[in-house]
């Protein structure tokens, strides 16, 4: 038997499509969403990434501003228009897209966007909020993982064992903490993990978010789980993979997202979710 496909790009038109109607509601009182992206130097897949952004901005007929930067412009002038957009009432996100030159420190400028417009939801306070149940912004991948969760009737993981393998703090582990949100019983597994088959093989659902390659084969999943892959791997065809084995995991899975076309476009909806809810805020 062969898995279900959970269709990334569908479900993402599904939800851009509420995201324009809801704006196009904010709008007939007289406000737009608006996102401005910041992208400090020439690194081509984030030319890319925000290029995508800000397209799909104008889709949902958001206001956005792209402002690019210079690779030397210095860590004082990124906060000082952090700092601006700040305070500037047309904006209701700011995205400064990362990785940032080695002569900025990430963290400082994460941590100058107001919470109020922290639509990654990357700084400590976003963080914070997910871990304590309290209103936030969520970090828009592992919310993007939860949105398809969702759309297959697995809203609420009650009785549900989930596992996730990687710990980093834009996916695994807010991905950790929306799972335990959602009543789950919640494994995190990372390159310290002892027997990693051991974990997984109980799982009812498994999120791989490691970025490598077949870290997840057919014989590490109990036939009928939920598989979502984080990965954005090249193959040696230089062809783009995710972190799963995927023709031979869907032989045993219920239901697998595909890379491209799954939690990709995803993320980017859920930017402009967050950025919605921002505006009507
Ligand atoms: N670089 C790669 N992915 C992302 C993202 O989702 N947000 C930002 N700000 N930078 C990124």
């Amino acid at each position: 038997m062969s898995a279900q496909i959970i269709d990334g790009n569908a479900l993402s038109q599904q939800v851009r499509a509420e995201v324009a109607a809801r704006t196009a509601a904010l709008k007939a009182q007289g406000k737009t969403p608006g996102l401005a992206v910041i992208l400090v130097g020439d690194n081509p897949a984030s030319q890319v990434y925000v290029r995508n952004k800000v397209k799909a901005c104008g889709d949902v007929g958001f206001h956005s501003v792209l402002e690019k930067y210079e690779a030397t412009m210095s860590e004082a002038e990124l906060l000082a228009r952090v700092e601006a957009l700040n305070n500037d009432p047309s904006i209701h996100g700011i995205l400064v897209q990362l990785p940032l030159p080695k002569h900025i420190d990430d963290h400082k400028v994460i941590e100058a966007i107001s919470p109020a417009k922290d639509v990654d939801g990357f700084a400590v306070e976003s963080a914070g909020a997910l871990m304590v149940g309290e209103q936030g912004f969520k970090a828009c991948t592992p919310y993007g993982c939860m949105k398809m969760l969702e759309s297959i009737g697995m809203k609420d993981l009650r009785g549900k064992h989930a596992v996730v393998i990687g710990r980093s703090n834009i996916v695994g582990k807010p991905m950790a903490m929306m799972l335990l949100q959602a009543n789950a019983t919640v494994t995190v597994c990372h390159s310290g993990t002892a027997d990693l088959a051991h974990h997984t093989r109980q799982a009812d659902v498994i999120v791989a978010a490691v970025g490598k390659r077949n870290v997840l084969t057919a014989d590490m999943v109990k036939p009928g789980a939920v598989v979502i892959d984080v990965g954005m791997n090249r193959n040696d065809e230089g062809k783009l993979c995710g972190d799963v084995d995927f023709d031979g995991v869907k032989q045993v899975a219920g239901w697998i997202t595909p890379v491209p076309g799954g939690v990709g476009p995803m993320t980017i909806t859920m930017l402009l979710v967050n950025t919605m809810e921002s505006a009507e805020r």
